[in-house]
């Protein structure tokens, strides 16, 4: 039995003809912050259903908090939270009525005294008798946490916590999910396509893309694989992509819809030669990258990992509007 809190082996998972998670090797140890970073469509929730045994794998293994995913569910189910990136409170009961249901549903026979501190702990308990829907944003991710926690759980996966949070919010979250690790001693998983979130709150990080890992490790040292610059270029049509290679110190030309990606030995050498190639109206928008997870992607796979799912349909405009609707 791995003693890692997370272990999977070619964990595969396939719908009809896609494959959306493919032969996944990842290592998460126990008591860090692991973090799973990919653009839209890239196979992250699917991670996350595979390992909570939400969805069946086509391939591989996978053990959480020590049991076999496959063999233990159950076990694996009682020592497990899950904090999703849809709303799952129900907006008509109290914060203490949805812990309640939440015991309910995980049939915890003592759960007060938790819930208790759990309120407490996150700021919530002078609000604990106020339905939810009167909760700001802010309050209601607290409310998760809380519901997710409330079993005690070893290991809590994070699906986009921060997702479409304001940035104020999304601080408050990361110190959140600081504490939830540090003070409770819980290992978590959480899925991001937000590089900074990533590098801010993970010990480890493992990039997927396509369900494919493609690269792994600490923030650290992932950003001291990549030594290139990066010049992002947004120039006229009428641009040559040959011109753009003939530059001394351009190593690699991509082109991104309007926007030219040149991997550059050292932007300051570079940029006075792309000036005096391209006309000074031939440049739309310049921008220079130094080494960072962002360029860590960009290297791999040629993308951006805001622009890498583009062609992937936005659900969470579906869970926005179906908010709204509940409303
Ligand atoms: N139940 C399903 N049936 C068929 N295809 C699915 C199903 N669930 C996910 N997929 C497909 O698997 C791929 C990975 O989806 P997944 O939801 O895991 O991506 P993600 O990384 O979580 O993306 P996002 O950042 O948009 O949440 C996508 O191409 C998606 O359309
Ligand atoms: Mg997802």
């Amino acid at each position: 039995m791995p003693s890692d809190a997370i272990v999977t082996e070619n964990l595969t998972k396939v719908y009809g003809k896609l494959t959306a998670v493919d032969h996944v090797n990842v290592k998460v140890a126990s008591g860090t912050v692991f973090g799973l970073l990919g653009p839209n469509g890239a196979g992250k929730t699917t991670m996350i259903k595979l390992l909570t045994g939400l969805a069946d794998m086509t391939e591989g293994e996978a053990w959480v908090a020590g049991f076999d995913v496959r063999r233990d569910p159950m076990h694996v189910k009682q020592r497990i939270g899950w904090v999703a990136s849809e709303v799952i409170l129900d907006d008509d009961f109290t914060a203490w009525e949805n812990l309640w249901l939440q015991a309910k549903l995980q049939s915890l026979p003592e759960w007060k005294e938790r819930a208790g501190d759990l309120l407490t702990y996150f700021g919530l308990n002078d609000r604990r008798k106020d339905r939810v829907k009167t909760f700001s944003t802010g309050m209601r991710k607290k409310l998760e946490i809380a519901l997710a926690l409330l079993h005690q759980p070893e290991v809590v996966f994070m699906d986009e916590p921060t997702i479409g949070l304001d940035a104020n919010t999304r601080r408050m979250l990361w110190d959140l999910i600081t504490g939830v690790n540090k003070e409770f001693g819980i290992t978590v998983l959480l899925t991001s396509h937000y590089i900074e979130e990533a590098d801010a709150l993970c010990q480890q990080i493992s990039i997927i893309d396509h369900g494919k890992i493609v690269a792994s490790g600490s923030p650290s040292a992932l950003k001291a694989r990549v030594e290139s610059d990066f010049v992002e270029l947004e120039t006229g049509e009428a641009v040559d992509e040959a011109k753009l290679r003939s530059i001394p110190g351009v190593t690699e030309v991509r082109s991104q819809g309007k926007t030219w990606i040149l991997q550059v030995s050292a932007a300051e050498e570079v940029l006075p030669h792309i000036f005096s190639t391209l006309k000074t109206d031939e440049i739309r928008r310049i921008n220079v990258e130094k080494p960072s997870l962002e360029t860590v992607f960009l290297d791999i796979t040629g993308k951006r990992i805001d622009q890498a799912g583009a062609d992937v349909p936005d659900y969470r405009k579906f869970y926005a509007t179906m908010r709204r609707a509940r409303r």
